[in-house]
């Protein structure tokens, strides 16, 4: 079976626990944008649904195919997020931001009653880390901002191997106008602690570490889709 194979199924499960009336956070990357195809199949059945966009990108693709939107300013308390990942661990702590949209994918995540994360089996590990871990960072002072994300990394005993994205060949903006460096850790054996240490470097506005938020993953795999609960 083919990874989109993989991705619509994880959606379409996840799609079961939309119901009507439902304020939906709704995610960014190529898994959420087949929920909202099958969302939008729904929506021009009747389902009634208001869903906030995580991004431009997803805004775009719910205005194209008619899902209705509000802002997090209009509807600042969702009933539900779902939306993907690029690293799931078994606590359900998460890396997000491969798509350049965690920011706001954290921002309607918090707001949310409820986040299902949705996703193929690639995305399960047992210590997070290997994806590069996406740090959000303002454009004022980069340099002095990756020099203390190194000093974090090597409290941690981390690697401080740290790459400004780039899109051809200028760096990467985010919907709220600042870069991403992508730090590849490697390995990531305590996020708490790296999470509040990379909060406590001034110029990062947020990093890709989900703790706490997603309350369960529904995960598709050759042998079918399994449903893993927080254990919190
Ligand atoms: C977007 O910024 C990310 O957090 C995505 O949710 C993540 O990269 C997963 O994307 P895919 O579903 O395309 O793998």
């Amino acid at each position: 079976m083919d990874a989109r194979q993989l991705k619509i199924e994880a959606a379409q499960v996840a799609l079961g626990h939309v119901k009507d009336g439902m304020r939906l956070g709704i995610g960014t990357g190529s898994t959420a944008e087949e929920f909202v195809r099958l969302l939008a199949v729904e929506v021009a059945a009747g389902m009634k649904i208001i869903g906030v966009p995580t991004s431009e990108r997803t805004a775009a693709l719910c205005v194209e195919l008619g899902v209705p939107l509000l802002t997090l300013d209009e509807t600042p308390v969702l009933d539900l997020t779902i939306d993907g990942a690029d690293e799931i661990d078994g606590n359900l702590t998460l890396i997000k931001g491969g798509g350049g949209a965690l920011l706001r994918e954290k921002i309607v995540a918090a707001a949310s009653a409820s986040m299902i994360v949705i996703a193929d089996q690639s995305k399960l590990v047992e210590t997070l880390g290997k994806f590069p871990l996406p740090i959000e960072v303002n454009r004022f002072g980069l340099r002095a901002t990756e020099l203390a994300i190194a000093a974090v990394a090597e409290k941690h005993g981390l690697p401080s191997s740290l790459a400004l994205r780039m899109s051809n060949g200028t760096p990467f903006v985010t919907d709220g106008g600042h870069f991403i460096v992508d730090a590849s850790f490697g390995r990531i054996p305590d996020p708490r602690a790296l999470s509040n240490d990379l909060h406590a470097v001034p110029g990062v506005v947020e990093h890709g570490l989900f703790l706490d938020l997603a309350e369960a993953a529904v995960i598709a795999g050759a042998d079918g889709v399994r449903t893993v609960h927080a254990t919190r």
